[in-house]
């Protein structure tokens, strides 16, 4: 990959180089993609993992910036995972991003061959990406454009719907708030029902969700509920290159997690914006489909090809682009 995200005066006015960045920084997430690939529906979450994180890590070492993992995962699963602090690519280069990344978002499902399993990496400027220190969960709003600003996290389930129908021109009867299926969201469930809307519950995948609520008629009106806290900082960067809403909130659920909250001083009824969350424009997000989901299609193969499908989203230029790839398979050998 040659292009690099550079920040110069001409930044705003050099639009095809972010864009080729992101176009190239596809490669990482596709790697790990097909990697993960081959443990669909075997059983063994930690092996796709871990598939997938070496797949990652080989490309991303490859980039042409000074990366540091500040969102990796597996603390809250132990599982394997680029750890928060790893340095990527050449540590002398002058661009400095940080990097959060889930080679297997889904893990679980992908063990179990069940929907939405993806490859996410996102990347912002040094310093610009909220910490989230023990916290492992979020309680997490995401919603599209015409509901930036318009929120507030903390009002009722009806309150929310009720503004998000007037923004977007719809009955609450007809919105679709997309959930994970959870216990802890049964009464979040029972009031979106109670509001007349829809819900679409999903056993995993917040990261999926939210990016479907936040383009606009995309069958998801928003997304409401807890999951992965790593999952909301890579979420609000690609929302925040889309321009549409996510709010979070530090929500612990694990005992240990809770303790670890309370004793690093953490307000956990505060509610941070999409730009407290990533606080530059300079963001740039790539998830590719492992199994197939609402969002993107899995990963397909055949003896000569692997197909993937890929959201590219840049801050910079505020575009986004779905590609589908079929990538010539190496012992496939040379075309006829
Ligand atoms: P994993 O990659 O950790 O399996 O995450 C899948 C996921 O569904 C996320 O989309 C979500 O943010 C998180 O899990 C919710 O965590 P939990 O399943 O522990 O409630």
């Amino acid at each position: 990959m040659s292009a690099t995200p550079e920040t110069t005066p001409a930044e705003d006015t050099a639009r095809p180089r972010a864009p080729l960045f992101t176009f190239g920084l596809r490669t990482i997430t596709e790697a790990a993609a097909r990697a993960a690939y081959d443990w669909i529906g075997r059983g063994d979450k930690n092996r796709g993992d871990l598939a997938g994180v070496e797949a990652m890590r080989g490309e991303l070492n490859r980039l042409p910036i000074d990366g540091v993992v500040v969102i990796g995962e597996g603390e809250k699963d132990e599982a394997p995972a680029l750890y928060n602090g790893e340095q990527i690519g050449n540590p002398a280069h002058s661009v400095q991003f940080d990097i959060a990344v889930d080679p297997v978002e889904g893990t679980s499902y992908l063990a179990k061959g069940m929907t939405n399993a993806m490859a996410v990496i996102a990347m912002a400027p040094r310093g610009t990406m909220f910490e989230p220190g023990p916290c492992f969960y979020m309680e997490k709003f995401a919603g599209p454009p015409a509901v930036k600003g318009k929120i507030d996290p903390a009002a009722p389930v009806s309150e929310k719907l009720r503004v998000l129908s007037r923004e977007i021109g719809k009955p609450v009867s007809e919105l679709t708030v997309y959930v994970l299926e959870k216990p802890r969201h049964k009464r979040l469930v029972e009031a979106i029902y109670d509001c007349g809307a829809r819900v679409a519950l999903y056993p995993a995948g917040d990261v999926a969700g939210a990016l479907m609520a936040a383009i606009p008629d995309s069958g998801v009106d928003a997304l409401m509920g807890t999951g992965g806290t790593p999952e909301g900082i890579m979420t609000a960067c690609a929302i925040r290159a889309l321009g549409g809403e996510f709010l979070g909130r530090m929500d612990p659920q694990l005992a240990t997690e809770r303790a670890a909250v309370t004793a690093a001083g953490m307000d956990t009824a505060r509610w941070y914006q999409t730009d407290e969350l990533v606080s530059s424009d300079r963001v740039f997000f790539c998830a590719t489909g492992i199994t197939t989901g609402l969002l993107l299609e899995g990963v397909g193969r055949d003896r000569f090809f692997e197909k993937t499908q890929t959201l590219m989203v840049s801050g910079v230029s505020g575009e986004r682009q779905f590609l589908t790839t079929y990538h010539k398979r190496a012992e496939a050998g040379p075309a006829a």
